[in-house]
């Protein structure tokens, strides 16, 4: 009998490889703990928070009075107006819900714009350290990744110069991170408002994921849509899986303007065929409800911030800055962690989890500038930190350290 040969596209043909190196030491952890071991696990950004209360009940409500039917690709019209609410009470450009298209996720609001916005093969600029969830978005779009460092002696902060400088030829768009994952980082006003204005004297788009805006620490953030002077080459894209604890829920957005938005919902429309409508309307009422459980959440991360930064910054050997925002501490750890290849970050973390069965994630996947880092999470209890960080301590004083 002759064999089926099957023959895949160049989309999944790209989607498919190894990404085992991201998430090697975390496995490993998972594999330990499956097998009855008492680790802890510090690498994931999954709020340890439950959807508040209130929300839980609304959906509830909406699914009792049969909100279970198609709904319109750009999304449901209170949903859009609650997201375009927010934005123009933090801009001085009015927003309307005309400029929002709704996705399930940020993933998936990233993936369709960009999908909308570049062709296989062309220039994306991304600083880096960024969020792992890029790589395969621009794998399966075929996209040339170009990265620009934002330099560990620098406190990872972003540098317009030299995303400018690296703008060439063949740049079509620019993609920026604000929060940033993992560092922290936060983009001013100005840079946003520099930035907007030079990617549109170059003809190019420039798009902000704005996932932790929500998750501030030391200032407000500031949308891209805010900053920038005209609006015609920026796209913000922002969601509930990070600020509302709603992860799962999937539920993100994008904010544009005409010809683009247009094409965004078509987009929607071919690949999702609307989000669900109870989902959609409990995002609305978490929107314009919900800051109290927000705030609160917020706060505890702030909390939690404060505790690991003093107990690293107490470890000889290990030290950090305290992130402005977002869910993550980046520990860097290269006076203690020694590597053939440099990675001191993924020694560590392998090290760390051998000898003290603790888990979190190396810092190179994020990109070079975080080879020396590793990321600790926000999100799990004070105590279950204490613990952690306990481990840790007692892990660099025994000097258990010297991995690869
Ligand atoms: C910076 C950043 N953008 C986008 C996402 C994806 O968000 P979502 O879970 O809504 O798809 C994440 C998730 O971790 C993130 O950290």
């Amino acid at each position: 009998m002759t064999q089926y040969n099957p023959r895949f596209s160049e989309l999944s043909e790209a989607l498919n490889k190894d990404d085992a190196n991201v998430w090697a030491v975390s496995d490993r952890a998972h594999e330990l703990a499956d097998k009855g071991e008492d680790v802890i696990f510090l690498c994931v950004g999954d709020p340890n928070f439950d959807t508040p209360e209130p929300i839980l009940d609304y959906t509830r409500a909406r699914l009792g009075v049969g909100r279970t039917h198609y709904s319109p690709d750009a999304g449901e019209p209170v949903l859009r107006r609650a997201i375009a609410d927010i934005e123009s009470k933090v801009s001085p450009h009015p927003c309307s819900a005309d400029d929002v298209v709704v996705f399930p996720g940020g993933t998936n609001a990233i993936y369709a714009v960009l999908a909308c916005l570049l062709n296989p093969g062309e220039e994306l600029l991304i600083p880096e350290p960024m969020y792992i969830g890029y790589v395969p978005i621009c794998d399966a779009l075929r996209l040339n990744m170009k990265k620009v460092a934002c330099p560990a002696d620098n406190d990872f902060a972003f540098d317009v110069d030299d995303i400018k400088a690296a703008i060439g030829e063949d740049t079509r768009a620019v993609m920026v991170n604000t929060p940033v994952n993992p560092t922290g980082a936060m983009a001013t006003p100005e840079q946003l408002r520099e930035l907007a204005a030079y990617c549109r004297e170059r003809g190019i788009w420039l798009i902000c994921d704005e996932m932790y805006s929500m998750i501030t620490f030391a200032r407000r953030h500031t949308s891209l849509r805010s900053a920038a002077e005209h609006l015609d080459n920026v796209v913000v894209i922002d969601g509930l899986s990070k600020s509302h604890a709603m992860s799962g829920w999937r539920l993100g957005w994008a904010v544009a303007q005409g010809p683009l938005v247009e094409r965004l919902a078509k987009f929607a429309g071919a690949t999702i065929f609307g989000c669900p409508q109870f989902i959609q309307e409990a995002a609305a009422f978490a929107l314009e409800f919900d800051t109290y459980f927000v705030e609160e959440m917020r706060s505890a991360y702030q909390k939690r911030r404060d505790l690991i930064v003093e107990r690293i910054n107490n470890i000889p050997g290990l030290n950090c800055t305290s992130p402005d925002a977002g869910m993550f501490v980046m520990v860097d750890v290269s006076a203690v962690a020694h590597s053939k290849d440099g990675n001191c970050g993924e020694a560590f973390a392998e090290a760390l989890l051998d000898a003290e069965r603790v888990s979190v994630l190396p810092g190179a996947p994020f990109g070079p500038s975080a080879r020396n880092h590793v990321r600790l999470t926000l999100a799990a209890e004070e105590g279950e930190l204490a613990r952690a960080l306990d481990r840790i301590e007692r892990f660099v004083a025994s000097g258990s350290r010297q991995a690869g």
